[in-house]
Protein backbone atom coordinates (compact mmCIF):
# COMPACT_ATOMS: atom_id res chain seq x y z
CA UNK A 1 0.00 0.00 0.00
CA UNK A 2 1.68 3.45 -1.24
CA UNK A 3 0.11 6.69 -1.68
CA UNK A 4 2.29 9.47 -3.97
CA UNK A 5 2.12 12.82 -4.00
CA UNK A 6 3.27 14.55 -7.18
CA UNK A 7 4.37 18.28 -7.97
CA UNK A 8 2.28 20.08 -10.68
CA UNK A 9 4.18 22.88 -13.01
CA UNK A 10 1.69 25.43 -14.90
CA UNK A 11 2.38 28.11 -17.54
CA UNK A 12 6.29 27.78 -17.31
CA UNK A 13 6.60 29.61 -14.42
CA UNK A 14 8.29 28.02 -10.89
CA UNK A 15 7.01 25.06 -9.59
CA UNK A 16 4.27 25.71 -7.36
CA UNK A 17 4.90 24.15 -3.63
CA UNK A 18 2.46 21.44 -2.95
CA UNK A 19 -0.23 23.88 -0.30
CA UNK A 20 -0.28 27.14 -2.89
CA UNK A 21 -2.42 24.97 -5.18
CA UNK A 22 -6.13 23.85 -4.50
CA UNK A 23 -5.78 20.14 -3.37
CA UNK A 24 -7.20 18.02 -5.26
CA UNK A 25 -9.79 14.68 -5.31
CA UNK A 26 -6.41 12.70 -5.55
CA UNK A 27 -4.85 14.57 -2.19
CA UNK A 28 -7.87 14.43 -0.42
CA UNK A 29 -9.33 10.59 -0.81
CA UNK A 30 -9.18 8.48 1.54
CA UNK A 31 -7.80 4.88 0.03
CA UNK A 32 -9.43 2.76 2.26
CA UNK A 33 -12.41 4.29 2.40
CA UNK A 34 -12.17 3.77 -1.75
CA UNK A 35 -10.99 0.38 -1.46
CA UNK A 36 -14.14 -0.50 0.68
CA UNK A 37 -16.65 0.89 -1.52
CA UNK A 38 -14.77 -0.75 -4.27
CA UNK A 39 -14.17 -4.36 -3.32
CA UNK A 40 -15.68 -5.10 -0.28
CA UNK A 41 -18.84 -6.41 0.52
CA UNK A 42 -19.18 -7.72 3.84
CA UNK A 43 -23.25 -8.28 4.33
CA UNK A 44 -23.23 -10.53 1.44
CA UNK A 45 -20.16 -12.31 3.25
CA UNK A 46 -21.60 -12.72 6.27
CA UNK A 47 -24.80 -13.93 4.89
CA UNK A 48 -22.85 -16.54 2.90
CA UNK A 49 -20.56 -17.97 5.85
CA UNK A 50 -23.28 -17.72 8.26
CA UNK A 51 -25.58 -19.79 5.92
CA UNK A 52 -23.04 -22.05 4.21
CA UNK A 53 -21.62 -22.77 8.30
CA UNK A 54 -25.45 -23.82 9.65
CA UNK A 55 -26.27 -25.76 6.44
CA UNK A 56 -22.96 -27.84 6.89
CA UNK A 57 -22.54 -28.27 10.52
CA UNK A 58 -26.13 -28.00 11.98
CA UNK A 59 -25.50 -25.03 14.55
CA UNK A 60 -24.59 -21.59 14.78
CA UNK A 61 -20.97 -20.25 14.29
CA UNK A 62 -19.71 -17.48 17.18
CA UNK A 63 -16.06 -17.43 16.66
CA UNK A 64 -14.79 -16.11 13.67
CA UNK A 65 -11.12 -14.94 12.86
CA UNK A 66 -10.57 -12.43 9.68
CA UNK A 67 -7.01 -13.25 8.53
CA UNK A 68 -5.49 -10.96 6.24
CA UNK A 69 -8.03 -8.61 7.72
CA UNK A 70 -7.05 -5.18 6.60
CA UNK A 71 -9.56 -2.28 8.05
CA UNK A 72 -11.35 -5.57 10.22
CA UNK A 73 -14.91 -4.27 8.44
CA UNK A 74 -16.29 -8.17 8.32
CA UNK A 75 -14.94 -8.30 12.25
CA UNK A 76 -17.46 -5.57 12.61
CA UNK A 77 -19.76 -7.22 10.97
CA UNK A 78 -19.48 -10.53 12.64
CA UNK A 79 -20.22 -9.10 16.13
CA UNK A 80 -22.69 -6.53 14.96
CA UNK A 81 -24.58 -9.64 13.42
CA UNK A 82 -25.42 -11.63 16.79
CA UNK A 83 -24.69 -10.91 20.34
CA UNK A 84 -22.72 -14.75 21.07
CA UNK A 85 -20.69 -13.48 17.96
CA UNK A 86 -16.95 -12.51 18.59
CA UNK A 87 -14.19 -12.10 15.99
CA UNK A 88 -10.39 -12.04 15.72
CA UNK A 89 -8.84 -9.84 13.27
CA UNK A 90 -5.37 -10.50 11.56
CA UNK A 91 -3.35 -8.20 9.59
CA UNK A 92 0.49 -7.36 9.44
CA UNK A 93 0.17 -3.78 8.62
CA UNK A 94 -0.49 -1.39 11.69
CA UNK A 95 -1.53 1.42 9.47
CA UNK A 96 -4.83 -0.29 8.18
CA UNK A 97 -5.51 -1.60 11.58
CA UNK A 98 -5.23 1.40 13.22
CA UNK A 99 -7.39 2.77 10.13
CA UNK A 100 -9.76 0.19 11.30
CA UNK A 101 -9.78 0.93 14.74
CA UNK A 102 -10.61 4.62 14.19
CA UNK A 103 -13.24 4.30 11.58
CA UNK A 104 -15.04 0.72 12.67
CA UNK A 105 -13.99 -0.29 15.90
CA UNK A 106 -14.74 3.34 17.35
CA UNK A 107 -18.09 3.06 15.63
CA UNK A 108 -18.99 0.08 17.43
CA UNK A 109 -21.33 -0.10 20.53
CA UNK A 110 -19.41 -0.87 24.24
CA UNK A 111 -20.36 -4.57 24.46
CA UNK A 112 -19.52 -5.03 20.81
CA UNK A 113 -16.65 -3.38 20.83
CA UNK A 114 -15.58 -6.27 23.23
CA UNK A 115 -16.56 -9.16 21.24
CA UNK A 116 -13.45 -7.89 18.72
CA UNK A 117 -9.48 -8.70 18.98
CA UNK A 118 -7.36 -7.47 16.76
CA UNK A 119 -3.84 -8.85 16.03
CA UNK A 120 -1.08 -7.09 14.13
CA UNK A 121 0.54 -10.30 13.50
CA UNK A 122 1.71 -12.86 10.71
CA UNK A 123 -0.75 -15.28 9.24
CA UNK A 124 1.32 -17.70 9.30
CA UNK A 125 2.54 -18.03 12.54
CA UNK A 126 -0.89 -16.38 14.71
CA UNK A 127 -1.63 -18.23 17.82
CA UNK A 128 -5.81 -17.58 18.74
CA UNK A 129 -8.42 -19.25 20.34
CA UNK A 130 -9.73 -22.20 18.13
CA UNK A 131 -12.21 -20.75 16.06
CA UNK A 132 -15.87 -21.94 13.89
CA UNK A 133 -14.29 -19.84 11.00
CA UNK A 134 -11.53 -18.76 9.75
CA UNK A 135 -11.99 -15.96 6.26
CA UNK A 136 -9.42 -15.18 3.78
CA UNK A 137 -10.54 -13.19 1.82
CA UNK A 138 -10.05 -10.96 -1.91
CA UNK A 139 -7.95 -13.61 -3.14
CA UNK A 140 -5.71 -12.22 -0.66
CA UNK A 141 -4.65 -16.05 0.28
CA UNK A 142 -2.50 -15.95 -2.96
CA UNK A 143 0.36 -13.75 -1.87
CA UNK A 144 1.99 -16.96 -0.96
CA UNK A 145 3.09 -17.82 -4.41
CA UNK A 146 5.09 -20.68 -3.22
CA UNK A 147 3.00 -23.82 -3.18
CA UNK A 148 4.46 -25.20 -0.18
CA UNK A 149 4.03 -21.87 1.77
CA UNK A 150 0.26 -21.59 0.81
CA UNK A 151 0.07 -25.26 1.83
CA UNK A 152 1.52 -24.33 5.55
CA UNK A 153 -0.62 -21.31 5.84
CA UNK A 154 -3.81 -23.62 5.23
CA UNK A 155 -2.62 -26.39 7.95
CA UNK A 156 -1.82 -23.65 10.30
CA UNK A 157 -5.23 -22.67 9.58
CA UNK A 158 -6.42 -26.19 10.45
CA UNK A 159 -4.69 -26.41 13.55
CA UNK A 160 -6.49 -23.16 14.63
CA UNK A 161 -9.88 -24.08 13.66
CA UNK A 162 -12.30 -26.05 16.03
CA UNK A 163 -12.83 -29.51 15.30
CA UNK A 164 -16.01 -28.45 12.90
CA UNK A 165 -14.06 -25.19 12.13
CA UNK A 166 -14.58 -24.29 8.14
CA UNK A 167 -12.28 -22.31 6.38
CA UNK A 168 -14.09 -19.59 3.96
CA UNK A 169 -12.22 -17.45 0.74
CA UNK A 170 -12.69 -16.37 -2.51
CA UNK A 171 -10.95 -16.97 -5.64
CA UNK A 172 -11.05 -15.81 -9.60
CA UNK A 173 -10.45 -16.74 -12.70
CA UNK A 174 -11.21 -17.02 -16.21
CA UNK A 175 -9.45 -16.68 -19.29
CA UNK A 176 -9.23 -12.86 -19.01
CA UNK A 177 -7.50 -13.20 -15.42
CA UNK A 178 -4.83 -14.15 -17.44
CA UNK A 179 -4.36 -10.91 -19.37
CA UNK A 180 -2.37 -8.12 -19.09
CA UNK A 181 -5.77 -5.77 -19.01
CA UNK A 182 -7.11 -2.86 -16.54
CA UNK A 183 -10.97 -2.74 -16.06
CA UNK A 184 -12.94 0.18 -14.93
CA UNK A 185 -15.90 0.55 -12.71
CA UNK A 186 -17.52 3.84 -11.98
CA UNK A 187 -18.76 4.96 -9.02
CA UNK A 188 -19.73 7.96 -7.13
CA UNK A 189 -17.31 10.79 -7.95
CA UNK A 190 -14.41 8.47 -8.52
CA UNK A 191 -13.49 5.16 -10.57
CA UNK A 192 -12.18 2.29 -9.41
CA UNK A 193 -8.93 0.66 -11.98
CA UNK A 194 -8.53 -3.15 -11.18
CA UNK A 195 -4.86 -3.26 -13.43
CA UNK A 196 -3.33 -6.58 -13.85
CA UNK A 197 -0.07 -4.90 -15.23
CA UNK A 198 1.86 -8.45 -15.48
CA UNK A 199 0.99 -12.36 -15.64
CA UNK A 200 4.05 -15.05 -16.11
CA UNK A 201 2.71 -18.21 -17.22
CA UNK A 202 5.90 -19.96 -16.11
CA UNK A 203 5.41 -18.66 -12.38
CA UNK A 204 1.76 -18.35 -12.45
CA UNK A 205 3.06 -14.97 -10.44
CA UNK A 206 0.88 -11.86 -11.20
CA UNK A 207 1.60 -7.95 -10.33
CA UNK A 208 -1.63 -5.96 -9.96
CA UNK A 209 -2.49 -2.31 -9.17
CA UNK A 210 -5.85 -0.25 -8.05
CA UNK A 211 -5.92 3.24 -9.22
CA UNK A 212 -8.15 6.06 -8.32
CA UNK A 213 -9.26 8.38 -10.93
CA UNK A 214 -11.48 10.78 -9.95
CA UNK A 215 -13.86 13.85 -11.89
CA UNK A 216 -11.66 16.68 -11.19
CA UNK A 217 -8.87 14.54 -13.50
CA UNK A 218 -6.46 13.81 -10.65
CA UNK A 219 -5.52 10.29 -10.33
CA UNK A 220 -4.31 7.79 -7.32
CA UNK A 221 -2.19 5.79 -9.18
CA UNK A 222 -0.91 2.41 -7.77
CA UNK A 223 -2.98 3.21 -4.60
CA UNK A 224 -2.36 -0.36 -4.01
CA UNK A 225 -0.09 -3.26 -4.43
CA UNK A 226 -0.54 -6.44 -4.87
CA UNK A 227 1.67 -9.56 -6.11
CA UNK A 228 0.03 -12.72 -5.95
CA UNK A 229 0.10 -16.21 -8.13
CA UNK A 230 -2.76 -17.49 -9.44
CA UNK A 231 -4.13 -20.66 -8.17
CA UNK A 232 -6.41 -22.56 -10.44
CA UNK A 233 -9.61 -24.20 -8.53
CA UNK A 234 -8.34 -27.81 -8.63
CA UNK A 235 -4.76 -26.69 -7.68
CA UNK A 236 -6.18 -24.58 -4.66
CA UNK A 237 -8.66 -27.88 -3.90
CA UNK A 238 -5.75 -30.05 -3.93
CA UNK A 239 -3.31 -27.80 -1.92
CA UNK A 240 -6.15 -27.72 1.09
CA UNK A 241 -6.93 -31.37 0.90
CA UNK A 242 -2.83 -31.58 1.31
CA UNK A 243 -3.24 -29.24 4.64
CA UNK A 244 -5.37 -31.92 5.96
CA UNK A 245 -8.54 -30.36 5.21
CA UNK A 246 -11.48 -33.31 4.60
CA UNK A 247 -13.89 -31.58 2.23
CA UNK A 248 -13.37 -28.72 -0.17
CA UNK A 249 -16.54 -27.28 -1.45
CA UNK A 250 -16.54 -24.60 -4.55
CA UNK A 251 -19.89 -22.17 -4.89
CA UNK A 252 -20.24 -20.58 -8.41
CA UNK A 253 -22.84 -17.89 -9.22
CA UNK A 254 -25.45 -17.92 -11.64
CA UNK A 255 -27.06 -14.80 -14.00
CA UNK A 256 -30.45 -12.31 -13.26
CA UNK A 257 -32.09 -11.29 -15.97
CA UNK A 258 -29.73 -8.62 -17.14
CA UNK A 259 -26.83 -11.52 -17.46
CA UNK A 260 -25.23 -10.10 -15.04
CA UNK A 261 -23.50 -12.26 -12.28
CA UNK A 262 -26.48 -12.52 -9.50
CA UNK A 263 -24.38 -13.41 -6.46
CA UNK A 264 -26.31 -16.27 -5.29
CA UNK A 265 -22.90 -19.16 -4.41
CA UNK A 266 -24.43 -22.25 -4.87
CA UNK A 267 -22.52 -25.90 -4.70
CA UNK A 268 -21.43 -26.40 -7.81
CA UNK A 269 -19.20 -29.46 -9.48
CA UNK A 270 -19.03 -27.94 -12.69
CA UNK A 271 -18.06 -24.51 -13.58
CA UNK A 272 -18.53 -22.21 -17.22
CA UNK A 273 -15.91 -21.15 -19.15
CA UNK A 274 -16.62 -17.23 -18.45
CA UNK A 275 -13.53 -14.61 -19.41
CA UNK A 276 -13.99 -13.76 -15.97
CA UNK A 277 -15.42 -15.73 -12.73
CA UNK A 278 -15.25 -15.66 -8.80
CA UNK A 279 -16.01 -18.33 -7.14
CA UNK A 280 -16.05 -18.68 -2.92
CA UNK A 281 -14.86 -21.61 -1.20
CA UNK A 282 -15.28 -23.69 1.84
CA UNK A 283 -13.27 -26.14 3.24
CA UNK A 284 -14.16 -28.41 6.48
CA UNK A 285 -11.64 -29.13 9.28
C1 LIG B 1 -6.11 -7.51 -0.27
S1 LIG B 1 -5.99 -6.92 1.36
C2 LIG B 1 -7.42 -7.73 2.00
C3 LIG B 1 -8.20 -6.96 2.92
C4 LIG B 1 -9.55 -7.59 3.33
N1 LIG B 1 -9.41 -8.94 3.85
C5 LIG B 1 -10.51 -7.68 2.18
O1 LIG B 1 -11.26 -8.66 2.10
O2 LIG B 1 -10.62 -6.75 1.42
C6 LIG B 1 -4.66 -7.89 1.99
C7 LIG B 1 -4.24 -7.60 3.41
O3 LIG B 1 -3.38 -8.67 3.82
C8 LIG B 1 -2.37 -8.17 4.69
N2 LIG B 1 -1.29 -9.20 4.70
C9 LIG B 1 -0.49 -9.55 3.66
N3 LIG B 1 0.32 -10.58 4.04
C10 LIG B 1 -0.01 -10.90 5.34
C11 LIG B 1 0.45 -11.88 6.28
N4 LIG B 1 1.40 -12.77 5.96
N5 LIG B 1 -0.09 -11.90 7.51
C12 LIG B 1 -1.04 -10.99 7.85
N6 LIG B 1 -1.55 -10.04 7.00
C13 LIG B 1 -1.04 -10.01 5.76
C14 LIG B 1 -2.03 -6.84 4.07
O4 LIG B 1 -1.47 -5.98 5.02
C15 LIG B 1 -3.43 -6.34 3.60
O5 LIG B 1 -4.04 -5.54 4.59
Amino acid sequence: MNIKKTRHKSGGKATKQPGSRKPTKADKADIHALYEQSVQSTEFEYEFIDTNFRRIRGRKAKLLREDFCGTAQMCCEWVRGRKSNHAIGVDLDADVLQWGREHHIAALKPEEKARVTMLQENVLSVKADPVDIVVAMNFSWQIFQQRSVLRDYFASVHAGLADDGILFLDSFGGYDAYREIEEKTRHKGFTYVWDQASYDPVSGRMLCHIHFNFNDGSRLKKAFTYEWRLYGLPELRDILLDAGFSNVTIYWQGWDEDDEPDGNFQPATVGEADPGWIAMVSAEK
